[in-house]
């Protein structure tokens, strides 16, 4: 193992790190419409089974191979298998996180913008048709998703450049607890709004006869992106767990918690898409159009409910999506000063700035 590696505090800091990194926007923007598309407690089902039987165990191949190396995905190919070809696995296994992150970045700076809008009551109080052209306003103009996704990057790359415990772990440890706490506050407020029973039965009516091959493929997809299987993160997380930990019990929990938050977001977001009279959609239209829409039509009746509920709600999103931006930078971070020997901080800085250039880009 590299000398002087950081190891996690314990067991608990492992899984709320790995938590951190597998729950993101995946959980909220994707699975409950996919859910409900694909057949509600059919696709539930069937989206557990292949957690349970191909997720959970890629999770501990990945987990035992960042372990055993202690080192980063190119070093841990470079010990373990020797070889061109797996180099090249290597070499992938870093780039792709790089990637995501240029764009997921830009979305973490829209869900930062529409949280400091939602603190400045900009849902409450005004025309809920109106409410809905803030989002595509806001991604037309150049400096207000420019500044925002500079000020999501350059602060998940703060985190990772803090260090493995002092910064990755810490950050987890203290907002995934939180960040469950307030999901739990906003599902049981949208689980008692009335109307809200065909939200439920859109995801948890099982309809087997949805269950397409595209819908298995897309469960599948989900369970794989969800636990940020296959490209390094966790071969990455793994090299910091120490030789004592179970990875299996660790590895199984955050698979557990990984999909009750994504069913606690379905039960959150579709009551009260529902209730509102509206189609459910995925992606941006769901999360920046279709919600502040709800926030402002229960802001009528319920300004400081509607408020305070679209508050938690973006604040959720912006801690989900930090925790995973900053596994996704960890993976090269961890390259450049093990491959490279650069500093922490200007490994971050060197990520920074490319992930930068790239991101910009996406937010153009
Ligand atoms: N698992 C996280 C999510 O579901 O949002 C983060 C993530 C990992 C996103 C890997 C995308 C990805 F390709």
């Amino acid at each position: 193992m590299t000398k002087n590696r950081e190891t996690f505090g314990s067991r608990f800091a492992v899984i709320m790190t790995f938590a951190g990194s597998a729950i993101g926007l995946g959980n909220i923007w994707r699975f409950p419409y996919l859910a409900g598309e694909g057949g509600g407690a059919a696709f539930v089902l069937l989206y557990l089974a292949f957690s349970l039987l191909f997720s959970l165990p890629i999770f501990m191949v990945e987990s035992i191979i960042g372990r055993r190396s202690g080192a980063n995905c190119m070093g841990a190919v470079r010990k373990l298998a020797p070889g061109k070809a797996w180099r090249l696995l290597g070499a992938l296994s870093v780039i792709t996180p790089l990637v995501i992150v240029s764009y997921y970045s830009v979305v973490g700076g829209w869900s930062f913008e529409f949280f400091l809008k939602s603190c400045g009551l900009a849902f409450t109080g005004c025309d809920p048709e109106s409410v809905k052209d803030l989002f595509p306003a806001f991604t037309s103009s150049f400096w207000g998703p420019s500044l925002c996704f500079t000020a999501f990057l350059a602060l998940s790359c703060l985190i990772v450049a803090s260090g493995v415990k002092k910064g990755i772990e810490k950050f987890s440890k203290y907002s995934i607890p939180v960040l469950f706490l307030m999901m739990v506050l906003i599902m049981v407020y949208s689980l008692s709004l009335d109307g809200a029973g065909a939200g439920v039965r859109y995801l948890v009516k099982p309809d087997f006869s949805k269950l397409t091959l595209p819908v298995c493929a897309s469960a599948l997809g989900q369970s794989f992106y969800s636990l940020s299987l296959g490209m390094g993160i966790i071969i990455t997380y793994s090299s910091y767990v120490d030789k004592k930990e179970n990875l299996l019990a660790s590895g199984t929990w955050t698979a557990f918690f990984d999909a009750i938050f994504a069913l606690m977001a379905g039960f959150a977001i579709m009551p009260a898409v529902f209730t509102a009279g509206i189609e459910p959609s995925s992606g941006p239209g769901l999360i920046f159009e279709t919600l502040p829409f709800i926030f402002a039509k229960m802001g009528i009746n319920l300004p400081v409910v509607s408020a305070a509920a679209a508050i938690l709600f973006f604040l959720c999103i912006c801690i989900s999506a930090l925790t995973s931006s900053v596994s996704l930078i960890e993976v090269g971070v961890a390259y450049l000063v093990e491959e490279k020997g650069l500093r922490r901080g200007t490994a971050a800085l060197t990520v920074f700035a490319g992930t930068w250039v790239a991101g910009m880009l996406c937010s153009l």
